[in-house]
């Protein structure tokens, strides 16, 4: 099977999880894509979503599902969204896309938070993957020499501007032992917007496809 048919398997998995009358919360990337063409077939269920993203929002309402915003919005009892890397324990790095700060206030707004991947996103420890860092651009330098302190090797992700208007910085080579205790870290460093350690506000359920079938990490 090849990833694209695995991501889409661990998408309509999540569909499962979304009750009548749900405003759903909507992630970003090729994973939550799959999961927003099957959230058309099942439109008539829902009061509508909330987006992560400029480009999810678009894709939603393509399929005439409304969208609201967050702030219009009592109770978020659901958000399904793909991750760059997930342990066992559900601790993401979140952000390849660039969208993870409007992730995170989504994560953290809704009462359920449901990743979706495929196999090859399981990690024994976070870090392989490069960290995204979503910064307030005159704060560019300021937080790069931060990183360098911490060990990490920054780099700024080029031509790249975030629906909120500011740059990220992808780090690699961190050393993220300590997931909640590296997200507050950076967290605190000034003219960082967002760390995409998504680990403070965890996944509840990883719906994990592989060949073998699908897992359910709780
Ligand atoms: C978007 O900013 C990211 O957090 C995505 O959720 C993450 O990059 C996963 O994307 P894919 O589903 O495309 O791998």
């Amino acid at each position: 099977m090849n990833q694209d048919k695995l991501k889409q398997e661990a998408a309509e998995a999540a569909l499962e999880y979304i009750q009548v009358g749900d405003i759903v919360g909507v992630g970003t990337g090729s994973t939550a894509n799959f999961f927003i063409d099957g959230l058309a077939k099942i439109k008539g269920k829902i009061d509508g979503a909330v987006a992560s993203s400029d480009a999810s929002a678009k894709r939603i309402k393509s399929h005439g599902i409304e969208v609201l915003d967050i702030n219009s919005v009592g109770r978020l009892p659901i958000y399904v969204d793909g991750a760059d890397e997930s342990t066992k324990n559900r601790h993401l790095i979140k952000g390849g896309g660039g969208a993870l700060t409007r992730e995170k206030i989504v994560a953290q707004a809704s009462e359920k938070f449901i990743c979706i991947a495929d196999q090859s996103k399981l990690v024994d420890r976070l870090g392989t993957f490069p960290l995204p860092i979503e910064v307030i651009p005159m704060a560019q330098s300021l937080v790069s020499r931060s990183i360098v302190k911490m060990g990490g090797q920054p780099e700024l992700r080029s031509g790249f501007i975030t629906d909120n208007g500011n740059t990220i910085i992808d780090v690699r080579n961190m050393d993220i032992d300590n997931p909640i205790e590296t997200e507050k870290l950076i967290n605190q460093i000034p003219g960082v917007v967002t760390v995409g350690i998504f680990a403070i506000r965890p996944a509840d359920v990883l719906l994990l496809s592989a060949e073998q079938g699908l897992q359910v990490i709780k």
